[in-house]
């Protein structure tokens, strides 16, 4: 490498992904330049790399980066770089939370003729995804195995099948923006572990409720009962006020908590696990109480009457 090539790239480096002057990395790169990342083995060209940092300062705007090192072989140079941001807009399906994250990685970039023509990218974003709360799935967010990919996909059809012959409640899953009230209809619910009391539900990323449930420290379920099927259709649907005409309270920590239910609970949320549309949500229950109507019973899209139910 030439000596001169050090401060040019982390001169340009920081013009593009702390100031935005992305045409500043026009200079260093060879026509032909290419970046591949090492964690999902995506390739882009240069206006790959344009988009990919317009993304990352659209999501984080106050971007701050220091290079740690640069580190110079033979035709080659290793780049370690540290970023912080403050996340204020969606970055990889995540809602903006308003938390300063800092990420680090490594980039080792060929040169050819004193320019850039490949970089592999070595970045861990489950850090940064863990900083904004989130923990992707392995399996799930990419391949475990390299030949995972070919494997045939489930017939979709087959796992309606399977899940209708599943019975379950149907819950209200709430929280608050701000202070109104937000919730949806979800038979995700499932009881993970008693000690400590664990418990898990699935929200769709689509769902109006995800920001709000999304960025909240506390979320309620609502197990509802026999008398709350016009609830559930509310809770179903996309009205912009669900709670217009009920009944709620507030739990401890200001979920609410639908009166009626034949049992609510309010859980602080411990973790957020990306499984592409869904996230999902493991709480530790810090509060409960039950009613008195019987449970309401789904299966294979319908309801029934959950005091009417014929033991074996
Ligand atoms: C019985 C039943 C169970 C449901 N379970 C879930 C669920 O577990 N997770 C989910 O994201 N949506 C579930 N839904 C769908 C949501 O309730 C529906 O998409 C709703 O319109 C979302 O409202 P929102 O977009 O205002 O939050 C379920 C609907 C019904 C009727």
């Amino acid at each position: 490498m030439q000596q001169t090539l050090e401060p040019l790239i982390t001169s340009a480096w920081l013009a593009a992904w702390d100031k935005g002057d992305l045409d500043a990395l026009d200079a260093l790169m060879a026509v032909d330049y290419l970046r591949t990342s090492k964690a999902t083995g995506a390739t882009v060209d240069l206006a790959g790399l344009k988009a990919e940092i317009a993304a990352v300062r659209e999501a984080f705007p106050d971007l701050s980066t220091t290079v740690d090192d640069v580190v110079e072989g033979d035709g080659t140079v290793a780049v370690f770089w540290t970023s912080t941001g403050t996340h204020t807009h969606e970055y990889l399906g995540v809602p903006p939370t308003g938390l300063t994250v800092q990420t680090r990685g490594s980039n080792i970039l060929t040169l050819d003729n004193g320019k850039i023509t490949r970089e592999s990218v070595t970045w861990d974003g489950s850090e940064l995804l863990a900083g904004l709360g989130i923990r992707p799935l392995r399996g799930i967010a990419a391949p475990v195995a390299p030949d995972a990919a070919d494997l045939p996909e489930l017939d979709p059809d087959l796992m309606k099948a399977f899940n209708r012959q599943f019975i379950t409640g149907v819950t209200v899953v709430t929280t608050k923006e701000g202070e109104t009230p937000k919730g949806l209809a979800a038979n995700s619910y499932c009881s993970v572990s008693l000690e400590p009391p664990l418990v898990l539900v699935c929200v769709q990323k689509t769902s109006s409720t995800y920001s709000a449930l999304f960025s909240s420290s506390h979320l309620g379920i609502n197990i509802l009962g026999t008398n709350q099927r016009e609830t559930v259709r509310t809770f179903a649907s996309k009205s912009p006020d669900k709670f217009a005409e009920l009944e709620w309270h507030d739990g401890p920590n200001g979920s609410p908590l639908l009166d009626g239910s034949a049992a609510s609970l309010e859980a602080e949320i411990q973790e957020r696990f990306q499984a592409k549309t869904h996230t999902v949500f493991i709480c530790r229950v810090r509060h409960a109480e039950t009613g008195g109507s019987a449970p309401m019973v789904y299966k294979a899209g319908r309801f029934f009457d959950g005091d009417a139910l014929a033991e074996l």
